[in-house]
């Protein structure tokens, strides 16, 4: 066991930035969780935007202020686990440190055009992609982000083709800065390389990686006109990865885990075997079976994806449902409808009434992600009458979570042959007693929460503290995960399907609008 057992976690996110420091029961020590959120920029509608300078120094005032609130010294940390939002896409130059345009967020939807070309020009069309990948083409993954950069930042293609540009994901972007010598403004490479790092994970998201070569696809790299020399090196998720440059807090730290952060989650679940699912309930909802060594391939609209790799050994896979738009749902029932005032209010007012009133809120703000994957799609209030109330809106827009989760649900089945045995939760939604048993009577499936819902967080510590030795395997982590509460189903048959019937009509009245 290495001497020094605390692990220190970043989580970048969607929306803010964590730092947390869990100690070797896999507890966050007192005081330590420390968070800032970072501006969402909107330029267009469909256009979403974060200043990655912004972020890189929310991380570094996260991390010191953890520090400092933990009363521990940077020597008592044995390594730095890195997890971040996906798919979300910086390009800099690889001299001055400097971003040449904002991070195009995952939800960002102004590539629609890219991916349409790329499904007519590659030979083998979408099918083909999916071959190389294990992703359908869409707006959300990073490669047509890049490739939106290079056509329209006045100059970027020139450079990038001299090697100028390098281009990553959050986690990339954020081991550039850190193993970059510091400077008064936080900010450019000195002297010494920084690296340019990906994981796997994240790499598995770009729609660049080939998922059978874990290696850069020179195939979709030319369908996308990217040039290699942009790409960082594709590294494992747990092993010594990186360490803090000098003059840095946590000068001299290793960096040993990096995960995309719902791949963290999957870890921290302690998910690490085929069958075992997680479901994590944030701005959007994630939804990931372990396939373990399989690679398996979806018919029913599912992602295969990298689950982690730690050094040395085999990836393990999963399959995965990505849906675009819960927790930031009910964010919209507060922001732009205003009937509630915080997002926690959304349950009193959803009690507020017996059922959702025959009233379903699909949520397809821009599109929808899995299993539909219909980029036409946009959100529709159905089934309203003059009975209805802001307290059946708001069940409908609990509901709808649910809903599109048993939608993943169904595909998984469908894909792996079997249903999961339960379904461990985490994320903020988890403690809305009113939707989680509703997400239990919906699926027809045992819904778990563990006692330390900070999953994502602790994932990106596990895979760092295996490396380092903080842990000894993954028996001893599963050993760690203690559950907290269980909903059991208990909503007879006749009632649910009607319930999943009238669902389904209402989703099919949002296709073909935009
Ligand atoms: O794929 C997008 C996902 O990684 C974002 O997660 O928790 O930052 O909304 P979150």
């Amino acid at each position: 066991m290495a001497a020094n057992s605390y692990v220190l976690a970043l989580d970048q996110g969607t929306t803010s930035s964590r730092a947390i420091i869990f100690d070797r029961d896999s507890v966050p020590v007192r005081g330590s969780i420390t968070q800032l959120e970072h501006s969402q920029i909107f330029p267009h509608p469909g256009w979403v935007e974060h200043d990655p300078l912004e972020i890189w120094r929310n991380v570094r005032s996260a991390m010191t202020e953890a520090l400092m609130r933990s009363d521990l010294t940077p020597s008592e940390i044995s390594a730095i686990g890195i997890t971040n939002q996906r798919e979300t896409t910086v390009v800099w130059d690889r001299a001055t440190g400097e971003p040449v345009y904002n991070a195009i967020v995952w939800q960002d939807v102004r590539t629609g055009e890219i991916c349409d070309r790329l499904s007519e020009t590659i030979t083998g069309g979408e099918e083909r992609v999916r071959e190389i990948t294990g992703l359908p083409i869409s707006t959300y993954f990073s490669g047509p982000k890049v490739r939106w950069i290079l056509d329209n930042v006045p100059g970027a293609r020139e450079r990038a083709e001299a090697g100028e540009l390098a281009f990553g994901t959050i986690d990339s972007w954020l081991v550039f800065r850190l193993t970059s010598t510091s400077s008064t403004s936080g900010g450019p490479a000195g002297s010494g390389d920084p690296d340019h790092i990906c994981d796997v994970t994240n790499a598995s998201r770009t729609m660049l990686m080939d998922l059978e070569t874990l290696d850069w696809s020179e195939e979709m790299c030319s369908a996308l006109g990217i040039p290699a020399s942009m790409l960082p090196r594709i590294v494992p998720s747990s092993g010594e990865l990186a360490t803090v440059a000098p003059g840095r807090i946590f000068a001299g730290t290793p960096v040993c885990g990096i995960l995309g952060d719902q791949q963290a989650a999957m870890f921290g679940q302690t998910c690490f075997d085929a069958g075992e699912a997680k479901n994590t309930y944030g701005t959007g909802n994630f939804l990931l079976l372990s396939t373990g060594t399989e690679r398996q391939r979806s018919s029913h609209g599912l992602i295969t994806t990298v689950a982690y790799q730690r050094d040395g050994e085999n990836p393990r896979y999963a399959l995965e449902g990505s849906i675009a738009v819960t927790g930031s749902l009910v964010q919209w029932l507060r922001d732009n409808l205003g009937i509630i005032s915080t997002s926690a209010e959304v349950e009193k007012l959803a009690e507020s009434v017996e059922d959702n009133g025959d009233c379903y809120l699909v949520p397809a703000f821009s599109g929808l992600l899995a299993p539909r994957w219909r980029p036409d799609a946009r959100g529709a209030l159905v089934g309203l009458t003059r009975f209805n109330s802001a307290g059946h809106i708001a069940r409908a827009a609990l509901e709808a979570t649910a809903y599109q989760t048993r939608e993943v649900v169904e595909a998984m089945v469908a894909d792996a042959g079997h249903a999961a045995s339960e379904m461990r939760v985490d994320g903020g939604m988890v403690f809305n007693e009113l939707l989680m048993q509703f997400q239990a009577d919906i699926c027809d499936l045992e819904v778990v929460r563990p006692q330390i819902t900070e999953t994502t967080a602790l994932g990106a510590a596990y895979a760092a503290g295996l490396a380092a030795g903080v842990w000894d395997s993954t028996d001893e982590l599963r050993g760690l995960w203690r559950e907290d509460k269980r909903w059991t189903p208990q909503m007879d048959d006749e009632n649910r399907t009607r319930l999943w019937d009238r669902w389904n009509k209402a989703v099919e009245r949002t296709f073909d609008w935009a």
